[in-house]
């Protein structure tokens, strides 16, 4: 059986550069808060109704097709990563395709809901298709367009001037050279925590139709008086239910938990150690998350990408930005081992490891 390597990558990041300074324009907040708190200093915005998660990503990916030394129509399976689609539904893989100009239609698309940890999560389903024998050619993208839903008054804060939108991508092809390409990945989820880090309304839990509501869920507000039972009301918007809401601390205590042990159970599968790590690319969560995590797997400066001072958290597309960055600064080499990790809302996490 042959493995999955990863044949070609790229990013692309909107043009606009948001500083911590004009955020304080909509809200109470101060340069020195964020970053002393997350380490950002500033992140890129889309031009409003002109760029999407899915021409982000036909961005990126036409950089990684390319570098894949293969075209667009080679592509035979899309994974499109994103909690921030363009539209409810369809998913972005099939816009991604139409954005590509791939009219072959034996070509499928899948999206992928998982929030911080997508990427490593399509990685792990692209690699069992490619070690199938499945799929030769598969593009997997990770794309985020957070400006358009965040709040940004002085109670979305805590939220707001962590995000920022771009594009990673991947070209994944079959290796027969022995110990390159996917070594292996880990996934994990634990739905207890939810609601922690979440965007509630709209959804079908709080109903399309004005009608009751069966009582089976409890998100301690009352769905038929409060909410009124209709796709989108004044309340909710009023209530911030339409902007992603997140107890900071809780998921920052249960980040730096997460990161080290997924990392740790990888390396141990694989027979390999902490020092073993050429690079280490984690999600761009929060600088202090990035800096416990290295401190507590001891690993020197040189062997961990950050990148979240210049783009803030991309979710999805965080890893694959960060990946393409280093290996563009010549500091992921052939035969080197890369380590991915990634935690957030679900709470899901994972991590993956990749011989160059
Ligand atoms: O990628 C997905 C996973 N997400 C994460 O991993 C994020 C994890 N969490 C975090 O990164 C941090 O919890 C935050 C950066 C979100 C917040 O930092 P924190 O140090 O945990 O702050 P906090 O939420 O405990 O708030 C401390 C204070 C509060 O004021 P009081 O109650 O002490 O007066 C907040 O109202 O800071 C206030 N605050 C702000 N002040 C200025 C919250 N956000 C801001 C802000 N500017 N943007």
């Amino acid at each position: 059986m042959s493995g999955t390597r990863i044949a070609g990558i790229g990013f692309h990041v909107p043009e606009r550069v948001v500083t911590n300074e004009e955020l304080t324009r909509w809200m109470d907040t101060t340069d020195e808060w964020i970053v002393e708190r997350t380490g950002i200093h500033e992140r890129r915005y889309v031009k409003k109704f002109e760029e999407t998660p899915a021409t982000l990503a036909a961005q990126a990916a036409a950089i990684a097709i390319e570098r894949a030394g293969i075209t667009k129509d080679d592509i035979d399976f899309i994974i499109f990563a994103t909690l921030s689609p363009d539209y409810f539904f369809p998913g972005c893989g099939v816009l991604l395709q139409r954005e590509l100009g791939i009219t072959k239609t034996e070509c499928g698309a899948l999206d992928i809901r998982n929030q911080c940890s997508g990427f490593i999560y399509g990685l792990s389903v692209a690699d069992q298709f490619i070690k199938s024998g499945m799929y030769k050619n598969i593009l997997l993208v990770g794309a985020e367009v957070h400006s358009m839903g965040l709040d940004f008054s002085t109670r979305g804060r805590n939220v707001s001037v962590i995000f920022g939108d771009g594009a990673g991508a991947v070209v994944l092809q079959p290796t027969d050279k022995p110990g390159q390409g996917v070594l292996n990945t880990k996934l994990h989820s634990n739905g207890t925590y939810a609601e922690k880090l979440a965007l509630i309304s709209p959804g079908s839990h709080s109903g399309y139709h004005n009608r009751h509501i069966p009582e089976a869920v409890d998100y301690g507000y009352d769905h038929n008086t409060d909410l009124g039972g209709t796709f989108v009301t004044q309340k909710m918007l009023d209530d911030g239910l339409c902007f992603p809401t997140m107890d900071g601390q809780f998921v920052f205590k249960m980040a730096i938990q997460k990161f080290p042990e997924v990392i740790q159970e990888a390396l141990h599968q694989a027979g390999l150690q902490v020092s073993d790590i050429n690079m280490f690319i984690p999600h761009q969560a929060n600088l202090r998350i990035s800096q416990m995590v290295q401190r507590l797997l001891r690993l020197p400066d040189e062997r961990i990408w950050n990148n979240i001072q210049k783009y803030g958290n991309t979710t999805a597309a965080s890893i694959p930005i960060a990946l393409c960055e280093a290996w563009e600064a010549g500091k992921v080499k052939e035969g080197d081992l890369v380590a991915l990790a990634a935690f957030g809302s679900g709470f899901t996490w994972g991590a993956a490891l990749i011989r160059w």
